[in-house]
């Protein structure tokens, strides 16, 4: 494929401005490199050098090349010197006034012809563009740090952007090894967008104290494939970049309750309790190192009581069969016995209410999430209600545990840990594609590849069927009486065909 753009040029050249010039260096392009502090170019270029070095000192770039990459790097010291550049991404400060006083003046330097991209996360590609002689060569090319690790890209549209222009952006994110998705210009686009539900529920579950931030991250992490828990990944991105990404686009929705952030994280920001970076976060770091509570141990318990499910159990025939395996004494009569455990399966409901609904002994009652196969998840997790018995409590936590597998106890709430989150990331994902602010494809690879999640959303979906997804939307919409459980439309629509591989022209 012919090279899109033969002159590139960055202006801004900080910790994402590097990056880019980095690939665009690899793809091909002449790279002009200007940044407001002239040493933030020389540095820029210096690392760059030393990144190909370390590169080529570890085999993955042929040795000869070290030197081609660098002579295709420009050091700029002035804007006028950009003026035949084919295509200029600008990685300055993320300020808008800043930013669109930069267009001016670029727009003064190039030839009509060349296009303008920027990186900006957070802000407007339309609003950038208002006030630009030719607002239709400004395009979104949003890249993730570190960049030439993280090998996605949106590509934005704005309300005035060419299409085609977004068309050779995607031919260049290509050429530059990356894979390009595309979306319309609207807040968080589709990584940060989509990146609303896990981090947001997660702070919604510890706030009704029904876990701690250890148990939830272990939770996350063995149920669903999750590589890091919501805590441990806030901890790593640290508090004062992620909270204001939460309140940005929960304001910019216009106070959406599905975004809305959470009080714990706005009074750890206030705080200073940050994150890795400050030494502690949710959890402690000694040495980089996190110090993780320890698990509660399983319980001993001599004689375990037999064990009675009722009819509508999620997945019954499953607990069944588990029962069976971990060597339980099940009781099969239409009632439990008097001294018979009574194991529960709620999808999106509390343990609480099905006891009073089903007219269960409340006392002999505990939660098992089915949501997923048993044999898909690497814990169990157990709620109990307010009138859980400890025997009972203890009892159903060393039976789960018989055959080595990790077992949480968790509090009563609606829908589990697991439900609750991935329910709300698929939820949000289904309205996204409700908004056509991206293809169903696009958000996929937009989420696996920048969130690094081990499924789409989707495909999360799909995973744990749609129908199951729905009923504990529902579900929740009732315990909580929260319209930020209402169900998407689109979710709706598709809840009983499959929601990833769907056309999407219906
Ligand atoms: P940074 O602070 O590392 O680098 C910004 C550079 O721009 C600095 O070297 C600064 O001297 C220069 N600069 C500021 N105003 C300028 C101007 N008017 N003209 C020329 N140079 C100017 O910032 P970073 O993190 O690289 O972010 C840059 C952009 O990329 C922002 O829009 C940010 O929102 C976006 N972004 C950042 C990500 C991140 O994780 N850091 C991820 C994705 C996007």
């Amino acid at each position: 494929m012919v090279l899109t753009f033969v002159n590139t040029a960055v202006v801004g050249t900080g910790a994402m401005g590097r990056g880019i010039a980095q690939i665009a260096a690899q793809a091909g392009s002449t790279v002009w490199l200007y940044d407001t502090q002239p040493a933030a170019v020389e540095a820029a270029r210096a690392s760059l050098v030393d990144q190909w070095e370390k590169l080529a000192a570890k085999g993955k770039l042929p040795a000869d090349q070290v030197a081609v990459l660098a002579g295709r790097l420009r050091p700029a010291s002035a804007l006028a010197d950009l003026s035949g550049c084919d295509l200029v991404v600008e990685a300055i400060v993320e300020n808008l006034a800043v930013k669109r006083s930069l267009l001016a003046d670029l727009e003064a330097v190039l030839r009509p012809d060349a296009a303008i991209a920027t990186n900006t996360s957070s802000l407007s590609v339309t609003a950038m563009a208002h006030g630009m002689k030719h607002p239709e060569r400004l395009a979104g090319f949003h890249f993730f740090n570190p960049v030439p690790l993280m090998k996605v890209v949106e590509v934005i549209a704005g309300l005035k952007t060419d299409p085609a222009l977004c068309g050779r952006l995607v031919d260049y994110a290509r050429q530059m090894g990356h894979t390009p998705v595309q979306a319309q210009d609207t807040p968080g686009f589709i990584v940060n967008h989509a990146g609303r539900g896990y981090g947001t529920e997660a702070l919604r579950i510890v706030s009704e104290n029904v876990a701690d931030f250890a148990t939830i991250d272990r939770i996350l992490r063995d149920q669903m494939g999750f590589r890091l828990g919501p805590f441990e990944l806030m901890d790593l991105t640290a508090l004062d970049v992620s909270h204001p990404v939460m309140e940005s686009i929960y304001h910019q929705y216009y106070e959406e309750p599905r975004y809305r952030p959470s009080v714990i994280t706005a009074q750890r920001l206030a705080g200073g309790v940050l994150g890795r970076k400050t030494g502690e976060g949710f959890y402690r770091y000694t040495d980089g190192k996190a110090e993780v509570p320890p698990e509660p141990a399983v319980p001993e318990v001599p004689e375990m009581p037999p064990v009675w499910v009722p009819a509508r159990a999620a997945r019954r025939a499953e607990i069944y069969q588990l029962l069976k395996d971990l060597g339980a004494h099940i009781e099969t009569g239409a009632q439990p016995s008097e001294k018979a455990l009574i194991l529960v399966a709620p999808l999106g409901h509390d343990v609480t209410t099905v006891a009073a609904v089903e007219r269960l002994d409340a006392t002999r009652t505990v939660g098992l999430d089915m949501m997923l196969p048993d044999s898909a998840t690497k814990r169990r997790v157990l709620a109990t209600n307010p009138a859980t018995r400890p025997d009972m409590r203890r009892a159903a936590h060393a039976l789960l545990a018989r055959d080595g597998k990790a077992v949480s106890v968790v509090r009563d709430s609606g829908g589990f840990v697991t439900q609750r989150v991935v329910a709300t990331i698929v939820n949000i994902a289904a309205d996204i594609c409700q908004q056509n602010i991206c293809s169903p494809q696009d958000l996929e690879t937009a989420v696996t590849l920048g969130l690094g999640y081990p499924l789409g959303p989707l495909a999360m979906g799909d995973k744990v069927g749609p129908t199951n997804v729905l009923e504990i939307l529902f579900n929740l919409q009732t315990v909580y009486g929260d319209t930020r459980y209402r169900p998407s439309p689109w979710l709706r629509r598709r809840g009983a065909l499959g929601l990833s591989l769907l056309h999407t022209e219906n």
